[in-house]
């Protein structure tokens, strides 16, 4: 897919990694962006990027009234971005909340972007087949400690990815996986390492969609983490991506 043909939606587009991307996809010449949040007036600062292409959208993933809602507007969307995401706490598995923390990175991270990718499959199917992307984590393949339920999140949708790009392939979805290391958002504020800007994940993505490929590794973090996994793991993938029923 070219991006200048792309009618994209972006969850979580209110700052952070999601606002990179809605910055990115002005940039690159897309139609039309749905700029997704779960407060519209924090969207107000992304709709001035490109005020005749971006559409603000009231979306909170954990809410499938929401999600029906923006998926009956966003009918033309060719480009989903499941972007939003949240890391619920960072003081391990032993703390007094550490059940309560897990089920709330579950509920955003893996649900509401199971729930996502399932109200708008059908959209990307009618619009030619598009393409839809997941933002996972290198912490979707190790446990990482003090935060081990959001990698825990992170690993569920990254094999729920996998799944669904066989089950997509089909309808000619392609299905791309983005797993950064540390990237400098609210979210990684609490880390001390370095960490690579927003837009370069954004930009990395972009160029990942126009070359047909199925996994972003966009920062030097991340390339190290699968640097040699890589080859195994997607030998992993294909031997059972043949076992997808007729
Ligand atoms: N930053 C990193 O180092 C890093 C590394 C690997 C992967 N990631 C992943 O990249 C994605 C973006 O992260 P970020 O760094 O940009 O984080 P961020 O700055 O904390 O932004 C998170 C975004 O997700 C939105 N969000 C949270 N819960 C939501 C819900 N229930 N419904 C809809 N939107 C919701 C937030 O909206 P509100 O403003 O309303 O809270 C915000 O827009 C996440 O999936 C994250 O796990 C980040």
């Amino acid at each position: 897919m070219q991006i200048s043909n792309s009618i994209a939606l972006v969850t979580g587009a209110n700052r952070g990694i999601g606002k990179a991307y809605v910055e990115a996809l002005a940039k690159a010449g897309a139609q039309r962006i749905y700029a997704a949040a779960r407060s519209i007036e924090s969207l107000q600062p992304i709709i001035a990027i490109a005020p005749d292409r971006i559409i603000p959208l009231a979306l909170d993933i954990t809410k499938l009234e929401e999600i029906n809602a923006a998926a009956g507007i966003a009918g033309d969307v060719n480009l989903l971005i499941n972007n939003a995401g949240v890391l619920g706490g960072g003081s391990g598995a032993f703390a007094e909340d550490s059940v309560e923390t897990a089920r709330r990175e579950l509920d955003i991270n893996f649900f509401g972007t199971f729930n996502m990718c399932r109200a708008f499959a059908p959209i990307l199917k009618n619009n030619g087949g598009g393409v839809l992307v997941n933002l996972l984590s290198i912490a979707s393949i190790v446990g990482i400690p003090a935060i081990s339920s959001y990698c825990a999140s992170k690993a569920a949708l990254h094999v729920l990815t996998q799944g669904i790009r066989t089950e997509l392939k089909v309808q000619g979805t392609l299905v791309v996986g983005v797993y950064p290391g540390p990237i400098d958002t609210d979210m990684a504020a609490g880390i001390d390492m370095d960490k690579v800007p927003p837009l370069s994940v954004a930009e990395r993505t972009l160029a990942a969609i126009e070359q047909n490929s199925e996994e972003v590794y966009p920062d030097p973090v991340a390339e190290q983490v699968f640097a040699g996994m890589h080859t195994p793991m997607k030998a992993v993938e294909q031997q059972f991506a043949g076992m997808m029923p007729a």
